[in-house]
């Protein structure tokens, strides 16, 4: 039985997933959708993209219960919008997951190709130095990427949490986050200790950390300073929606608030280098999703499986 004293299977939930017009998102947002009492709402920053995808879901797989909302998470007009919908249509909100994220790099793909990389050492950042002159990134990109996987994130989440605080199940809120973001990559010993010192943790000091980041960037000196070497701007957006997310379950202890590797996905963010399926990559964003009082919060998982930070 639920707290509300109804089964599990008759009770209304509210969920929102951003970035889901495609690729692991829309794919989501279907698995949820088939839980009995969810209504889902499938967000996009584009309005056409987004709509496309709520019809496709309600026409191929009969789920009336998908509804469209723009939502760019750059642009604090949209995220507000956003807020005021739910808060007019629903009252309260009971899911939020932070789909949405870039890479914003420049690939040569081709050449990418060329290299024939296996998977291993794609994923271990050993092919670091051989995708070194094939993938970039310029400063206004590491801006975007950084504004939309951790500002982004950030700024949902804000504008949703009074929302999330009405759930009478205790709300959950999933962040999407990458491999590419564990405290082992980073190869800077007091980066890690910062990131990873839950204790003294705050989004004041993650701002820091972005910033002396940021300005190594444009120095040309993040290796020299101990950054990630492959995909350095990606990585740290999610090394630090990792520690916002342990940041914020503290502040929120009656919900479950959670980040999540989605696994290696055959999407358009790695170029479809991706080996597992959609179906594959939603599950742990959509386990979180579901998970009941007194069930994990301020941790990372591997796909569906508890990991280290
Ligand atoms: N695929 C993997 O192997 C993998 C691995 C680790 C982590 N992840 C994470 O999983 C999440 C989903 O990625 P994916 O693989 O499904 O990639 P994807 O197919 O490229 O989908 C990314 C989604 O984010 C949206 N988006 C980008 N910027 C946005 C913004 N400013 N506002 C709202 N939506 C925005 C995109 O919309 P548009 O269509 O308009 O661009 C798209 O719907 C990401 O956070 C990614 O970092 C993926």
């Amino acid at each position: 039985m639920g707290i509300s004293g109804k089964k599990e299977s008759e009770e209304i939930r509210y969920a929102v997933v951003t970035g889901a017009n495609k690729g692991i998102g829309i794919e989501t947002v279907r698995q949820l959708a088939t839980v009995p009492g969810m209504t889902v709402i499938l967000t996009a920053r584009n309005e056409r993209r987004g709509l496309e995808a709520a019809a496709s879901l309600r026409d191929s797989h009969g789920l009336s219960n998908v509804i469209f909302h723009q939502l760019n998470v750059q642009d604090p007009n949209s995220v507000e919008s956003l807020a005021e919908f739910i808060a007019n249509q629903f009252g309260r909100l009971d899911i939020l997951i932070n789909n949405a994220g870039v890479s914003e790099v420049i690939v040569d793909e081709d050449s990418l190709r060329a290299l024939n990389l296996d998977s291993a050492s794609w994923l271990s950042g050993e092919a670091a130095h051989l995708v070194k002159d094939i993938i970039k990134t310029t400063n206004d990109q590491a801006n975007e990427c950084l504004n939309t996987n951790y500002y982004g994130c950030k700024r949902v989440t804000e504008a949703l949490l009074p929302l999330l605080e009405l759930s009478a199940f205790g709300a959950n809120i999933v962040n999407l986050s990458s491999l590419r973001g564990e405290l082992r990559r980073i190869p800077n010993e007091q980066v890690r200790k910062e990131l990873g010192d839950i204790e003294a943790l705050t989004e004041e000091k993650i701002d820091l950390i972005l910033r002396r980041f940021l300005h190594d960037l444009k120095q040309g000196t993040l290796e020299a300073n101990g950054w990630q070497k492959m995909l350095p701007v990606y990585s740290m957006s999610k090394a630090t929606l990792n520690a916002y997310t342990r940041v914020l379950a503290k502040k929120y202890p009656k919900m479950r608030i959670n980040c999540v590797h989605p696994g290696y996905v055959n999407t358009d963010i790695n170029f479809h280098t991706g080996t597992m399926s959609l179906e594959e990559g939603a599950k742990g964003s959509v386990m979180l999703a579901l998970l009941r009082e007194g069930g994990p919060t301020g941790c990372y998982f591997d796909c569906a499986e508890m990991a280290e930070f």
